[in-house]
């Protein structure tokens, strides 16, 4: 081991040690229980050209940081990434299939797009990595979004052929998946308060895209937001469907961005208002599971969001650091449905590494205590594996467990990657 690992190995077990010794929620491990990390194909692969989003990243005005460019180059490094990830102890891996690799004009299948993912979930088998794949993270191949996204029945019914194609090929390696990241984000993005500010913006960009594709109809579901919600029931409820009739036997469901919040003063009607529009269509939609995605929660006045008061810990994302944000959302999510639970993504973006640390070590406790009180919880995947893109943040914000060198693409995990790693290689905290 070198030096510089031995250092970082030691950190992180230091603070292994201490959070043991604060006696956080001493569970034992859960047979089964996932420990994993997360990421997603437009995130990291890098040159995802036929995605609608390249399009949308690169039409002026523009509402993203910066470009994704070769992004953390995973398609190149993937084997790499998925050795990390079982090196580190978890038994999990959470990433997603970019639809516009395996179908980048309507009907025209690429085989090596195919066998490209298949050789991703057999390298994750080898490593006994359980593999949880998502079938939409945001991105859609440029030709959905050019004829209209999913307010087109007929791109309803490419989605779903897609993914009976894709459970054909490669479902005998699948463990769990997901038809679609947070459908609700819209919602969450509204009551926060920052769809106002970009709406004009991204109508523009709309234009903008229809007009350098001549698409008048250009409806990419990550602009379209809520007005696309119909059709993106429709489409889970088909690829359901499809994943079965293809001979998929994976447990299937979504994943939903939940924030944790409390009411702002003594009038609690915003909050079970945005709390009802967030979650109650998609939790009533078919499937087995429901994953939680929660990064913070805030105080909710009658109409929306309230901002941290001042002198509240921000994270580059500017929310609140709130590391028992993850529990409130499992409880609060599990008091609305029966099905089973998997904690999708949780995270935080920071530079500074003992803050992630300090986030995981509370979230996990959290985790904990809700697998402790019977709440049929499956998993905790941390978002994110690497430091990533994040939309239209850029590269700015780190949600990653292991940095990556932009010009060689060199991984480097962080003491946090080895906290979370020995978790879950002893499966809890205590
Ligand atoms: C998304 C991720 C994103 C993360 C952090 C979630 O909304 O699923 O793609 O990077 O949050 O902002």
């Amino acid at each position: 081991m070198q030096r510089r690992e031995f250092l970082l190995s030691a950190a992180a077990s230091g603070a292994l040690a201490s959070a043991a010794r604060a006696g956080a929620a001493a569970v034992p491990a859960k047979p089964g229980f996932l420990w994993g990390t997360a990421g997603a194909a437009y995130q990291i692969e890098g040159g995802n050209y036929a995605s609608d989003l390249w399009v949308v990243e690169h039409v002026k005005p523009t509402i993203f940081a910066e470009p994704s460019g070769d992004a953390c180059d995973a398609y190149h490094h993937v084997m790499e990434d998925i050795a990390l990830v079982a090196s580190l102890g978890f038994n999990a891996h959470r990433f997603s299939i970019e639809w516009s690799r395996i179908e980048p004009e309507r009907g025209q299948i690429s085989r090596a797009g195919l066998a490209y993912y298949r050789r991703v979930l057999e390298a994750c088998r080898e490593h006994r990595l359980a593999p949880a794949v998502t079938f939409n993270h945001f991105t859609v191949p440029r030709w959905v979004a050019a004829s209209g996204g999913y307010a087109d029945p007929a791109n309803v019914a490419a989605f779903a052929a897609h993914c009976r194609r894709v459970t054909e090929e490669m479902g005998d390696l699948i463990h769990l998946a997901a038809t679609f990241n947070e459908p609700n984000l819209s919602t969450v993005v509204r009551w926060g308060g920052m769809l106002d500010k970009a709406r004009p913006i991204i109508a523009m960009m709309q234009q903008a895209a229809g007009a350098a594709t001549a698409s008048p109809g250009w409806a990419s579901p990550m602009l379209a937001g809520e007005a696309q919600y119909d059709g993106v029931l429709a489409a889970h409820a088909a690829a359901i469907d499809a994943m079965r009739a293809g001979g998929g036997k994976f447990p299937i469901g979504l994943t939903l961005a939940v924030t944790a919040d409390h009411a702002a003063g003594g009038d609690d009607s915003g909050l079970k208002r945005k709390q009802a529009e967030m979650l109650d269509r998609w939790l009533a939609a078919p499937g087995d599971f429901i994953g939680v995605q929660t990064y913070t929660g805030s105080a909710v006045d009658a109409n929306a969001d309230v901002p941290p008061p001042p002198g509240t810990e921000l994270t580059q994302m500017g929310y609140a650091f709130t590391p028992d944000a993850i529990e409130k959302s499992v409880r609060l999510v599990a008091g609305r449905t029966k099905k089973a639970i998997y904690v999708t993504e949780n995270g935080v973006a920071t530079e500074d590494d003992t803050r992630r640390i300090a986030y995981i070590q509370g979230a996990v406790a959290g985790v904990q205590r809700c697998v402790a009180d019977g709440i049929d919880l499956r998993g905790y995947f941390h978002w994110s594996l690497l430091d990533n893109w994040e939309w239209m943040a850029g590269y700015k914000p780190k949600f990653g467990l292991v940095s990556v060198d932009p010009r060689t693409f060199r991984r480097t995990p962080k003491p946090s990657a080895r906290f979370l790693g020995a978790i879950a290689r002893r499966g809890g905290l205590g």
